[in-house]
């Protein structure tokens, strides 16, 4: 990696994300203290007798899996176009590109032998008639039929069986107004319509796109009719709660007395396409947006608190001011409104017409995401991560179970269910986890772990709660029972291949500092800037079960820096990594890690290596993103032609104004956030 181009000075804190990054995306979560204060213990001794070192899942098990994530619809696919993603067969492949270097270019950099294009960006029109982007014309309205702002989760799900058209599903976390629109001058400053605009490119789009020719390249349908493509918006799109808490008096509002219709999804961070053809979304920093949390009632405050909203300040520092375009953005006003975000939402693109739902069986917590998977047993389980320092791990499993071809009955799987939060602990002595990183004398971060039950149904396991308090104050429950504190967990995925489940923990440099909570086997480095890859495999290959085994496959940083760890790799031909967020796997099970805030003086990308095999470890970087922007999604596309990533808020470095930009991507004049395809042009699959 000699050839490094020109580096950027640092300018971020938690991390390497820009102090501009922290004020508009969470809040500057990290300047407030951490909301978790519980004394709950970190590093319990959770159960160790019976529980067995195990390898990979055995063979019957991971078929079995693979069956369970695409048979089904194929079935359907047959009765219905477009049903479902194409089922997952391993294959063998080796990820033979040449690793990019780090770098600091303001352009998307792919390996030789690849392209790259813009799919859609920020401002594009999607509905029917509606104009492009004019920053200096912009309206909600122009906004609310346009390609939303700050694209993170991308989903591609088939449409039609023949696979040249799919569509695209994105959410769209967060504004910076800042970049947004001409001549800012604060926040304060915006007009109530400006307001509205930021409402607007909020929430998530539906895009129905088309395959170039024969190539891996996409692009959107244009046409006059576009049935599916959709804007889901925070500033007007109602939504249905379901589950256990719908209804509850914790969710009822002046505008909402039954509890059962919020209005918008907030902060949509990451998410998962479901093998019944649905796309799942977390709402993640949702407690930046109100104001009026001193004056909620005394008695609750630590409920609030515990979300990191903040309950001493009328107006916290950095507010966006939503209350001046909607009222309920003003819990002294609507102080139940801040209760109806913060759950996994899902959304049906095949159709257009109905209602995306919120599913309070799966917890409300700072949702990263969630991604299924189908047990052995037919029952459908999530896996979840909070993204807060020293915040917990989750899953969710269904009551009833997953019937290939009948998608009505899959539609209510995630409407009832049990959900788990998780406790592990090492097998190594305490003493030798000395926060150095330097690995145990057992030669591994490992350990065990347990799903610590905390609602099942409508039935409470927390003493003190009810069902619906477990569900509409998870974390609470998490502090209750004991889980375990980590390393900021986002996003959460299992392997179609194996079933084994890799959690991003991107980083806290609170680790270990001052009075906060120390290290600790499965989070073993203090004030850790890099993060690493926790990996779960549920004992006996079954995912409803409650104990699991565990381990710290990779422990990002620079390969060159002894803290560091590639499953015993040869660092030498590994690639830098910092600040692991989204991860995903092609066909052969390869693992693809995207970054979100490089502490290294190189811009963000997309990593990938093999997770099984004599590879595993062999980590390589695909791609780099432009300054100040995080590498969002990815997703692969099932026949591994293409993978798409989501360049979410490029130029975003403090001082940068849409008139003054920190980075002219995509198009040279100003930044804007948008969607990469990358393909190759031979068509050979991607990454091999
Ligand atoms: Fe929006 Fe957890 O990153
Ligand atoms: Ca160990
Ligand atoms: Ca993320
Ligand atoms: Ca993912």
């Amino acid at each position: 990696m000699s050839d490094r181009p020109r580096l950027l000075p640092l300018l971020g804190h938690g991390g390497g994300r820009d102090p501009m990054t922290c004020l508009y995306r969470c809040g500057n979560a990290c300047d407030h203290p951490v909301p978790n204060a519980s004394a709950n213990e970190y590093l319990g001794d959770v159960v160790r007798a019976g529980v067995t070192r195990r390898g990979v899942i055995a063979g019957g098990a991971a078929g079995a899996l693979v069956l369970g994530i695409g048979a089904g619809e194929a079935e359907a696919a047959a009765k219905r176009p477009g049903e479902a993603a194409p089922a997952v067969a391993q294959r063998p492949g080796a990820l033979s590109f040449r690793p990019i270097p780090p770098n600091t270019l303001d352009t998307v950099v792919v390996p030789n032998g690849y392209d790259s294009a813009v799919v859609i960006r920020w401002g594009d029109p999607i509905l029917p008639g509606a104009p492009g982007l004019d920053v200096r014309r912009q309206t909600a309205e122009r906004q609310a039929a346009q390609f939303g702002y700050n694209n993170d989760f991308l989903g591609v799900l088939p449409l039609g069986r023949d696979g040249t058209r799919a569509l695209l599903v994105a959410n769209h976390e967060y504004t910076n107004e800042e970049l947004m629109f001409p001549g800012f001058t604060g926040l304060d400053a915006l007009t109530v319509e400006q307001v509205r605009v930021t409402l607007a490119a909020h929430g998530m789009s539906v895009v129905e796109l088309e395959r170039a020719g024969r190539t891996g390249r996409w692009r959107p349908v244009r046409g006059r009719r576009l049935p599916y493509n959709k804007r889901i918006t925070t500033l007007a799109t109602p939504f249905r709660f379901t589950g256990p808490a719908a209804g509850s008096s914790w969710l009822r509002t002046a505008a909402d007395p039954a509890g059962t219709t919020p209005i918008g999804t907030l902060n949509n961070c990451s998410g998962g396409v479901t093998p019944w053809g649905t796309v799942l979304s977390g709402e993640e920093n949702f407690n930046q947006y109100f104001v009026g949390g001193d004056a909620v009632p005394a008695g609750l405050k630590p409920r609030y608190a515990r979300y990191g909203i903040s309950t001493t300040q009328r107006v916290p520092d950095g507010s966006r001011r939503w209350d001046r375009a909607q009222e309920r953005w003003d819990l002294a006003k609507h102080p139940n409104e801040a209760h109806r975000f913060g759950w996994i939402v899902e959304v049906d693109p095949y159709e257009p017409g109905a209602r995306p739902r919120k599913h309070t069986a799966m917890g409300r917590f700072k949702h990263e995401g969630a991604n299924v998977i189908v047990a052995r047993s037919g029952h459908v389980v999530a896996y979840m991560g909070d993204d807060e320092r020293f915040d917990y791990l989750y899953k969710f499993v269904s009551s009833r179970v997953y019937k290939p071809g009948n998608r009505r009955h899959n539609l209510t799987l995630l409407e009832s269910g049990t959900l788990y939060v998780a406790k592990v602990t090492g097998d190594s002595p305490a003493a030798e986890i000395d926060g150095t990183g330097k690995l145990p004398s057992d030669g591994l971060f490992d350990g065990t772990g347990r799903w610590i039950k905390l609602v099942s149904g409508d039935r409470s396991f927390v003493p003190g709660m009810t069902a619906a308090e477990v569900l509409t104050f998870t974390r609470l429950a998490g502090d209750a029972v004991g889980a375990t504190k980590m390393d900021r967990p986002e996003d959460v995925q299992p392997s179609p291949v194996t079933g084994k489940i890799y959690a991003a923990m991107t980083n806290n440099t609170n680790r270990g500092v001052g009075t906060y909570p120390g290290v600790d086997e499965a989070n073993p480095r203090t004030a850790n800037k890099h993060g690493q890859i926790f990996e779960i495999t549920e004992d006996r290959g079954d995912h409803t079960g409650s104990t699991f085994r565990w381990s710290l496959p990779i422990v990002c940083g620079d390969p060159a820096d002894p803290a560091t760890y590639f499953a015993g790799y040869d660092k030498a031909a590994v690639s830098p990594i910092s600040c692991p967020d989204n991860v995903a796997f092609d066909r052969a099970g390869n693992l693809w890690i995207a970054t979100d805030g490089n502490a290294l003086e190189s811009n963000d990308g997309l990593f990938a290596t093999p997770i099984e095999g004599p590879s595993r470890g062999h980590l390589k970087q695909f791609l780099t993103v432009p300054p100040g922007a995080e590498t969002c999604g990815p997703f692969l596309t099932a026949d591994d032609r293409s993978v798409f990533v989501a360049v979410q808020h490029p130029g975003e470095i403090t001082g940068a104004t849409l008139d003054n930009p920190a980075s002219t991507w995509p198009d040279g004049d100003y930044a804007r956030p948008a969607v990469v395809v990358t393909w190759r042009p031979d068509g050979r699959p991607i990454g091999t």
